[in-house]
């Protein structure tokens, strides 16, 4: 098996430590001076360097150098034997599996035997907040009187849950996140090293993935390499999980067409497949802050492939900026949310609903009100509320056409369909437009397989198609069961959370 990559790119001397500047010249100037105190305790979030330092500093202080700047020369017979982890007087300890007070007596009674090979017995206590406080208690007595010869460096990424009696027997270091900029550089510097062909914009997605930690990034670089392939942004995106979800454009592209049914297929469908309600509200949320960011002018800093940018771009033209906050607001809500156990999408559907639910007269009067963000924007949110071209404001009920010319044109839409697509031809053939509701037509089937198969985005697009064809107009459809147990109540509309509801099994206990 390889070496992981982290391991190996693990700093050997003081000047490969990337950031933490100002612990390494410390420790440096403690070493070439002879001031090396008996207990550390080195502090931070994981992966930024504190086991590596300690290492250095365990090295530093057995040096067989002459120049006691240049310890650890990484060369002389101690050196090396760190390196390769075989050197007698650096005993490294993981309190998270040695937490008891027995632990701490065994390690206090071999203490008091000199070194036996270097200058210094080094005791590196990794974790050191897992103690218990009986094994701290212990612990406190030998740094309380450490013999000559031990150095302890204790590490912690959980510095509050160390004794104060502790504390004040040590010299504190605290490590920092490393910069951004300085986790990529390093990333970059390792690929051009190992051979490892990356794109300047993984690297930069990766070291924002690791938030600072220098481990997690040189991890997940590592993780990304074994593909074998050139790590571009895509594949980066793809295996972070980072990758803009298809399912949150389409929820997006639902609200922009005004297409409950869509929405709520893609939610269901998402969740189906395994999603977490509340993780997509969240990345609802991210989505919608990169159209806002579009929308301001910013759309630079929306690091994304280009498929999705141009996706992103046409969604902050069609939605008022308004719409976006408000948006924001609902799905933020959504993504928080502590409740929804027993239906853990309501929260998402609420937050659907809420964008759909608006009265065209709201809309109407909020379009007039709406500081004017983008006056193209206006215009195309205008013909987005509904695929049907209408004066913002219009009642929805009002139809273009009505049911008797659909029912009389109904053949020759399917035969307009047949050309694209006979499975979707078939379907309509044993449909029966029922009526226009709320500006939709509803076409019936017989059973509830049909209907589903029916309302695909692909099979309703072809037949609003076939319908603009036929008639000049653009008339939503949507599929609904005729006459079955599942058919609607005449009161429900067919695109709202009732019918959504009756649809997943529910029932209707009251009518106020
Ligand atoms: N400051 C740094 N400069 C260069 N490499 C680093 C740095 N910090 C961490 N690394 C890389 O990450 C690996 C792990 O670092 P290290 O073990 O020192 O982290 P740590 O702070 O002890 O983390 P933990 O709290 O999880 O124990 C190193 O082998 C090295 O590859
Ligand atoms: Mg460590
Ligand atoms: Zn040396």
């Amino acid at each position: 098996m390889t070496q992981a990559l982290y391991r190996k790119w693990r700093p050997q001397l003081w000047d490969e430590v990337v950031s933490q500047e100002h612990v390494i010249q410390t420790l440096k100037n403690a070493v070439s001076g002879e001031r090396v105190a008996h207990a550390y305790l080195f502090s931070g979030p994981r992966g930024t360097g504190k086991t590596t330092a300690a290492r250095l500093l365990a090295k530093a202080v057995n040096c067989l150098a002459e120049e006691k700047t240049q310890r650890p020369c990484n060369e002389c017979l101690h050196c090396l034997a760190v390196n390769e982890n075989r050197f007698m007087d650096l005993i490294e300890i993981d309190a998270a599996s040695n937490t008891s007070v027995e632990d701490v007596r065994d390690l206090r009674d071999k203490i008091n035997f000199s070194p036996s090979q270097g200058t210094y017995k080094v005791y590196i206590i990794d974790e050191v907040h897992m103690l218990s406080t009986a094994a701290f208690n212990a612990l406190l007595k030998t740094l309380e009187e450490p013999p000559p010869h031990a150095i302890f460096i204790l590490a912690t990424t959980e510095i509050h849950k160390i004794p104060s009696t502790v504390l004040s027997r040590c010299q504190r270091h605290e490590f920092r996140r490393v910069p951004l900029g300085e986790i990529t550089r390093r990333l970059d510097e390792i690929c051009k090293t190992e051979n490892i062909k990356a794109r300047p914009d993984a690297l930069n997605l990766i070291a924002r993935q690791s938030s600072g930690g220098m481990r997690d990034a040189i991890s997940l670089l590592d993780q990304l390499a074994s593909t074998g392939e050139e790590i571009t942004l895509e594949l980066a995106q793809t295996v972070l999980g980072t990758a803009t979800n298809q399912a949150v454009i389409a929820l997006i592209q639902a609200v922009v067409d005004r297409e409950p049914s869509h929405g709520l297929d893609e939610i269901q469908h998402a969740l189906d497949s395994g999603a977490d309600a509340r993780a997509l509200a969240r990345q609802v949320v991210d989505y919608l802050r990169n159209i806002m960011l579009v929308q301001m002018g910013n759309g630079e800093q929306v690091e994304t492939t280009a498929d999705v940018r141009a996706q992103m771009t046409a969604h902050a033209r069609a939605l008022p900026a308004s719409d976006v906050l408000r948006m924001m607001r609902a799905f933020n809500a959504a993504a928080t949310d502590p409740r929804g156990g027993w239906a853990p999408s309501l929260g998402l559907e609420l937050a659907f609903a809420e964008m759909l639910e608006l009265p065209a007269q709201a809309e109407a009067s909020q379009a007039a009100s709406r500081p004017a963000v983008k006056p193209a924007a206006q215009a195309e949110k205008a013909g987005a509320i509904s695929k049907t071209p209408r004066p913002a404001g219009e009642s929805k009920t009002t139809s273009p056409v009505t049911l008797e010319q659909v029912v009389k044109e109904w053949r020759q839409i399917s035969a307009l369909v047949k050309k694209a697509n006979a499975d979707a031809a078939a379907l309509l053939n044993s449909s029966k437009p029922l009526e226009i509701r709320d500006g939709v037509l509803l076409v019936g089937f017989v059973s509830d397989i049909l209907q589903e198969k029916f309302n695909r985005p692909e099979n309703i697009e072809l037949t609003c198609k076939a319908i603009r064809e036929a008639l000049q107009v653009d008339l939503p459809v949507q599929g609904v069961v005729a006459g079955g147990k599942n058919a609607l109540p005449a009161n429900v509309r067919p695109d709202g959370m009732v019918a959504a509801a009756l649809e997943n099994g529910g029932e209707i206990v009251d009518v106020q």
